[in-house]
């Protein structure tokens, strides 16, 4: 083994906010952050699908943006403050936007969720009382291989609502 190999399997210490706590954790240099996150944090609701970018199925929201996490290394994650699906709950009960899918059937075998969902919420964030146009074009970024989508946009579509009549009550 030559010493550049050596040096590139070296371990660095990140620290970060994840899901409002914070953590640790090693990585080498290569380390995808999504890989971090699910084995080094154990944030099991990261799924992994193309590792390109494209699938969708790794999205977290990070500093306030939904990113792609298979895109990032762990170590450009450093202070980095992170929301992965399991902020969405507490367990017990499911968020309005996770209650509105389950409502609406907008999931099967469920693996682009968590990706889905974390971007919806950024979305929301962003533009609390969407159109429908807009809902489809945010879930143009993700690839679900089971749905035909209705039930997503029917979904985030009722959850806005539901924040708009909060919001103005
Ligand atoms: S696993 Fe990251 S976009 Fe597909
Ligand atoms: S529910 Fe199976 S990939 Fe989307």
């Amino acid at each position: 083994m030559t010493a550049a190999l050596r040096k590139g399997d070296q371990r660095h210490r990140i620290e970060l906010t994840v899901n409002g706590r914070r953590r640790m954790g090693e990585a080498t240099p290569r380390t995808l952050l999504s890989d971090f996150l699910r084995h080094e944090l154990g944030c099991f609701g990261v799924h992994v699908g193309c590792e390109h970018g494209v699938c969708g199925a790794c999205t977290i929201i990070r500093d306030g943006y939904a990113q792609r996490s298979c895109t990032q290394y762990a170590i450009q994650a450093e202070g980095a403050e992170i929301r992965t699906v399991e902020s969405l709950s507490d367990g017990a009960d499911l968020n309005p936007l996770q209650a509105a899918f389950r409502r609406h059937h907008a999931l099967q075998c469920g693996f682009c969720t968590p990706g889905i969902l974390m971007s919806a919420t950024e979305f929301l964030e962003r533009n609390p009382a969407p159109t429908e146009r807009e809902v489809r074009d945010m879930l143009s970024g993700h690839i679900c291989r089971c749905t035909d989508y209705h039930g997503m946009v029917q979904a985030i579509l009722e959850a806005a609502g539901k924040r708009t009549e909060e919001k103005g009550s």
